[in-house]
């Protein structure tokens, strides 16, 4: 009896995560520095597929990626390298360089890929090479150009930033400004740019670039008691929220609060430096949890309640080649043979009718990559009838059965359903 009713409890769980958590729209990176990652147009399958992602971001223009999108219904965001900025900047030159890019990076795919953003360069402002700094605003400018002149009206420009635009502070979101400097000769054209082609303003926030241990509640959207900002009479519970309202502040001083904010990364590792506290699966999973919260469910922050913002989050898989410390190489959402990480609710029928015979592919980790031979499933759907499926590894043949006949254990979670054919 008490199996039963720890089953009852389990499935009412499922159907109650399901609930709470409609299919959210959200975006993700893909980068692709890795050997072992899965072909760019099954990555594309997938997410269309058996994912609510339905944007992606690149960080290049790679033609194999771009046309790997072609006729999905997910749009992309695809950037130039920064090296490519100073020569679309030259007065002279500069528009007829953009025009050549498009024409060769863009033309041939669009509009068969839905290419919705072009962003020049990488937070390009981290970089220490001036003329790459001044280059910024007036190649976006010229790639705006550019675009209208190939008729791709529906691309438009913009660049991510670090959040190491604000000028250092004391993490009360009313003091945010903009670094000096950039605050009066930078911002306030490149949001007036921003404002007139109707493009977003987009911040990398990385709560997980900025925690301590004291904080780590406070950056994973945990009970915390949060921070009081005496300006605004408001209080923070999350990093993420104070980060996010402090680039509206900023916005905001110089006039440009209606400028729509994007998010173009944001996430949090499941590995890092050996004995880093703050680092794992389920430190990753509450903060992505969170951030999807805030940026895509129409909750807002505090000073944006109500708001949505397009957000990409970081990232699609891990990148075993990427230099740096290990947390690098460990940002990812999915494995290479798309089971993911871990459980972000991104995947489509979660628990859904299946036919007798269905192919269940499993999704729990706890169970990942162990042989089992029964296992029963968790459905949100039929009210309290459990699937039951039995088979080998993670994908196992799945049989509708009443509870009672479920009795060996309520095991995995299914990932996606394969029809037998
Ligand atoms: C392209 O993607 C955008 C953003 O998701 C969407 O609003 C638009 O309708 C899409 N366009 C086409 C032609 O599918
Ligand atoms: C802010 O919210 C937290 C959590 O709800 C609470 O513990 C704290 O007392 C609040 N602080 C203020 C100043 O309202
Ligand atoms: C932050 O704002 C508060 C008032 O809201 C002010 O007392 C404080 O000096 C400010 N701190 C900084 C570093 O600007
Ligand atoms: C935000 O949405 C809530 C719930 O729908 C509503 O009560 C509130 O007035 C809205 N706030 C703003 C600023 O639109």
């Amino acid at each position: 009896m008490p199996l039963l009713i720890l089953l009852m409890l389990l499935a009412a769980g499922a159907a109650g995560a399901e609930s709470a958590t409609p299919s959210l729209h959200i975006g993700v990176n893909y980068g692709a520095n890795a050997d072992n990652l899965p072909s760019p147009t099954s990555v594309a399958t997938f997410l269309a597929t058996k994912t609510t992602i339905d944007r992606v971001k690149l960080f290049d223009a790679n033609p194999t990626f771009i046309s790997a999108f072609a006729g999905t219904p997910i749009s992309l965001a695809v950037s130039l390298p920064n090296s490519a900025l100073p020569a679309l900047a030259d007065k002279a030159t500069g528009l007829d360089a953009a025009r050549s890019w498009i024409r060769a990076n863009l033309s041939p795919y669009v509009p068969a890929t839905n290419v919705t953003l072009l962003l020049a360069g990488n937070e390009i402002l981290l970089s220490t090479d001036t003329n790459l700094i001044l280059s910024l605003l007036p190649a976006m400018r010229r790639l705006a150009q550019a675009l209208k002149a190939e008729g791709l009206t529906g691309v438009r420009v913009t660049t991510p930033h670090y959040l190491g635009i604000l000028a250092p502070s004391d993490g009360i979101p009313s003091n945010a400004s903009f670094r000096a400097g950039y605050n009066t000769k930078l911002f306030p054209a490149m949001l007036q740019f921003h404002r007139d082609t109707g493009s977003p303003f987009m911040v990398n926030p990385y709560p997980y670039f900025s925690y301590r241990p004291e904080t780590l509640n406070y950056a994973l959207f945990r009970p915390n008691s949060g921070i009081y900002d005496p300006a605004t009479k408001l209080n923070y519970t999350s990093m993420l929220d104070a980060q996010m309202d402090a680039i509206y502040t900023a916005m905001k001083k110089l006039g440009y609060g209606d400028v729509d904010i994007a998010v173009g990364e944001a996430g949090w590792p499941t590995q890092a430096e050996p004995g880093q506290i703050g680092v794992g699966v389920q430190e990753a999973r509450d903060f992505n949890e969170g951030m999807i919260r805030v940026c895509s469910s129409g909750k807002g922050t505090p000073l944006m309640p109500n708001r949505t913002f397009e957000t990409y989050l970081f990232s699609l898989f891990d990148e075993n080649q990427k230099p740096g410390p290990i947390a690098e190489r460990h940002f990812g959402l999915f494995n290479p043979d798309f089971t993911p990480v871990y459980d972000l609710g991104l995947l489509r029928d979660g628990a859904v009718q299946i036919t007798d015979g269905a192919l269940l592919h499993l999704a729990s980790s706890p169970f990942r990559g162990i042989q089992y031979r029964k296992a029963c499933i968790c459905s949100a759907s039929a009210a309290l009838m459990l699937w039951c499926a039995c088979g080998l590894g993670p994908r196992i043949k799945g049989r509708k059965q009443p509870l009672a006949g479920c009795l060996f254990g309520c095991l995995a979670k299914v990932n996606h359903v394969e029809e037998r054919a």
